[in-house]
């Protein structure tokens, strides 16, 4: 397998049902249909939608065309995140992707409005999905480990240790656990329910999840530098031991994986992004 092309041939793909999807778009009023368009589509990996994706074929590859709307529906939190994220009030960035960040191009409040209209869409499109399905249990509960990851108890919990002015280094780790890596154990863990995974399938790959995610956040840091916020492993520990914990991640990653059959593809992904320069 050229894991590259691979990649890109998946990420494409996801590209053109986020396409057909954002044709709905249009029904939001002109303004905020723009600014949620133009962070929808302002470059990014689409990581998670392609990990969802690929733990749903992994077990089965059941219910299609839900995986396909939970995999936007992730993408949309991630973007909200990121939109949020960006503002003067939390790391005040003004790029994102080389392109100006969203309360650059449309200002704060519209910035704001828009991180709220993407969350709520990945609502209605897990609804919409629950709603249609002949079989709910496993969109339901897929639903609900997004919804968990996403908030207080995951993700959102984790920016608001972020935020603080200095993290001790005892508390880095569920920093990093939250902000980081729940979302993307749930996109895993999600996908795999909805493909037909049993609990503790979807469990073992979520397990999976959080080391590589928590090596994904090691590695981001690494690729940022020292200047970053105070928050970090880099600044906290120095380069060697973030290095050396990116290492233990990774290979504590890889040993779940490889007792998870067809996961040849998640290998790859693992390698490629633990050793990726950009
Ligand atoms: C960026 O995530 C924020 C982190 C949690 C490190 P990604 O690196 O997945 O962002 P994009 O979407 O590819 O830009
Ligand atoms: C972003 O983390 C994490 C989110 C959940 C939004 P960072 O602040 O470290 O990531 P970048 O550098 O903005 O992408
Ligand atoms: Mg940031």
């Amino acid at each position: 397998m050229n894991f590259t092309e691979e990649y890109k041939k998946r990420k494409e793909k996801f590209e053109n049902c986020l396409k057909k999807f954002s044709n709905e778009l249009e029904t939001l009023p002109s303004e905020l249909s723009q600014a949620v368009a133009y962070s929808l589509f302002c470059g990014g990996k689409r990581l998670r939608p392609v990990l969802l994706l690929e733990a749903a074929q992994m077990f089965g590859g059941k219910n299609d065309v839900a995986a396909t709307n939970f995999a936007i529906a992730i993408e949309c939190v991630h973007t909200y995140s990121l939109v949020h994220d960006d503002l003067p009030c939390m790391d005040n960035d003004d790029f994102r992707r080389g392109k100006p960040t969203c309360h650059k191009k449309f200002g704060e409040a519209l910035a704001v409005l828009t991180g709220d209209a993407l969350l709520n869409l990945s609502h209605e499109l897990i609804l919409n999905s629950i709603a249609s399905a002949k079989e709910r249990d496993a969109l339901i509960k897929a639903g609900v480990v997004i919804a968990r990851a996403a908030g207080g108890c995951g993700m959102v919990g984790g920016q608001s240790r972020d935020i603080l002015p200095s993290v001790a280094a005892e508390n880095i780790d569920y920093v990093y656990e939250k902000k980081t890596a729940a979302l993307i154990s749930a996109a895993l863990e999600a996908g795999a329910l909805i493909g037909g995974a049993s609990q503790d399938e979807s469990a073992n790959i979520g397990e999976f999840g959080k080391f590589f995610g928590f090596g994904f956040q090691l590695k981001d840091d690494l690729l940022d530098g020292e200047s970053d916020s105070p928050n970090t492993y880099l600044n906290i520990f120095g380069r060697a031991k973030t290095e050396q914990a990116l290492k233990e991640c990774t290979a504590k990653a890889i040993g779940i994986l490889q007792g998870i059959k067809n996961s040849e593809f998640l290998a790859e992904l693992t390698t490629h992004f633990m050793e990726r320069t950009e």
